[in-house]
């Protein structure tokens, strides 16, 4: 029989400051129930220069082997989803193979499709340790992300920064993934796009969220139909979703189970326990990308771990462009317990709020494609990862 695969283990980088969405919208002129019930956003962390996506990544994936007690010499497969890549050749994950310390033989890349590069990676990783070819060994996906748009834009609340690290292994300690059955949808839509002379994104807003719920419609029922043939049919007791801003999780909920049959009316009755506990991790991050899926993931199973053990869980994800993939998963037994110790949470404690004039003032400050502040050390948390600027064309981590 073939082991069960899937999530052994997660953990979260934040950067070490946040701005209160209320604030921004008083400074925006804009009444602050728009920002905070009309698209669900709380906070929004905001990345300084040093907290660049491969520092992120690499503050994840340590937390990852230090709370999880997994060790980084068993990892053979290393994949890093991300759009905001610092190179157009050299990939994180290589700056992360170094900083973790990863054995040479394994394979490590990058991967990229708007917020879907993560789950990619996490799909591969399931098919490579299906396959075999693990031989035992782990995967290690890193999702990280810095989302900026234009100061004073619509999706200027929607901003977020941050990185989840997820390990992939056999008989996982946290959610097993369904095998073989999942649902996938593709097409080109002109929604969202990042060009490589800006660092922040284009996007159509309004488009961007129909084309979130056609791509949801078709990936899910893409999944119904695989969920029907197969051999797995206890029900969804929960569902995480790409979390761009909170009131589109609500959305998407709406959508899928009106699908399922549901009068609008009773689709939405189903959101404050099948989705609301994953949505409170996402509210103080903001959009985190890639990893925005798997920090709804964190927060339902930081909040619901013990009580869904043997439940099954959905989880979509969206990567504007656009593909998308609805698949699923069981919480393992003894997930609870396993929760409690990897202080998922622990990451967003302590953090620095900051003023409007401050945050417009990092804004500024990381204007540039390649900032030169080398010799200046970071003011970063003890143990922590930072970049630290560029010398002789070569980025500094310390
Ligand atoms: P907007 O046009 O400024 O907002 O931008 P709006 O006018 O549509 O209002 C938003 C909601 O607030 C509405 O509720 C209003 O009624 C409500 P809804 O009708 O949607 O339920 N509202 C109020 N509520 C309470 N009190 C008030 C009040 N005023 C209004 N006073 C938009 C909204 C999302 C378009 C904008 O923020 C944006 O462009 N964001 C970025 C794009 C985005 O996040 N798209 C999501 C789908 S695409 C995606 O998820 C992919 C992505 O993650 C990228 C990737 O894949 O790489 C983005």
């Amino acid at each position: 029989m073939t082991p069960s695969i899937g999530i052994d283990a997660i953990a979260l980088a934040v950067p070490q400051g946040y701005i209160e969405l209320s604030e921004l919208a008083e400074a925006r002129g804009v009444p602050p129930g728009k920002y905070v019930e009309g698209l669900g956003v709380r906070r929004m962390a905001v990345a300084q220069r040093w907290e660049d996506p491969v520092a992120l990544a690499a503050n994840a994936a340590r937390r990852l082997f230090a709370t999880s007690g997994q060790d980084p010499s068993r990892v053979g497969l290393c994949v890093v989803g991300t759009e905001t890549a610092v190179d157009h050749s050299k990939p994180i994950a290589a700056w992360l193979h170094r900083l973790l310390g990863l054995p040479q033989r394994a394979r490590v890349y990058e991967s990229k499709h708007a917020c879907f590069g993560g789950t990619a990676g996490l799909l591969t990783a399931l098919d490579w340790i299906a396959s075999g070819s693990a031989g035992g060994r782990t995967a290690l996906v890193v999702c990280t992300d810095i989302a900026r748009y234009e100061l004073r834009s619509a999706g200027e609340p929607t901003q977020g920064a941050g990185a989840v690290a997820l390990l992939v292994s056999e008989r996982p300690r946290l959610l097993a993934l369904d095998p073989s059955v999942s649902g996938s949808y593709s097409k080109d839509v002109d929604d969202f796009w990042r060009p490589l002379h800006r660092k922040e994104a284009l996007v159509d807003g309004h488009h961007s969220v129909q084309c979130y719920l056609d791509a949801l419609e078709g990936a899910y029922g893409a999944w119904k139909e695989a969920n029907a043939a197969g051999d797995l049919h206890a029900p969804l007791a929960r569902r995480c979703y790409h979390v761009p801003y909170g009131k589109m999780a609500r959305k998407a909920h709406r959508h899928a189970r009106q699908l399922d049959g549901l009068s609008e009316p009773e689709a939405d009755a189903t959101f404050a326990a099948e989705v609301a506990p994953s949505l409170a991790l996402p509210a103080e991050v903001g959009n985190v990308y890639t990893g925005s899926l798997y920090f709804a993931l964190a927060s339902l199973l930081h909040a619901e771990a013990a009580k869904l053990e043997g439940a099954r869980v959905g989880l979509f994800s969206y990567g504007s462009g656009c593909t998308a993939e609805f698949f699923a998963g069981r919480v393992a037994s003894g997930a609870g317990a396993l929760v409690k110790s990897l202080a998922l949470d622990a990451p967003l404690e302590g953090r620095r709020r900051y003023g409007v004039a401050e945050y417009e003032a990092i804004r500024a400050a990381d204007a540039e494609a390649d900032p030169s502040f080398a010799g200046v050390r970071p003011p970063t948390r003890p143990g922590e990862v930072a970049f630290a600027g560029i010398e002789n064309g070569r980025r500094i981590y310390l």
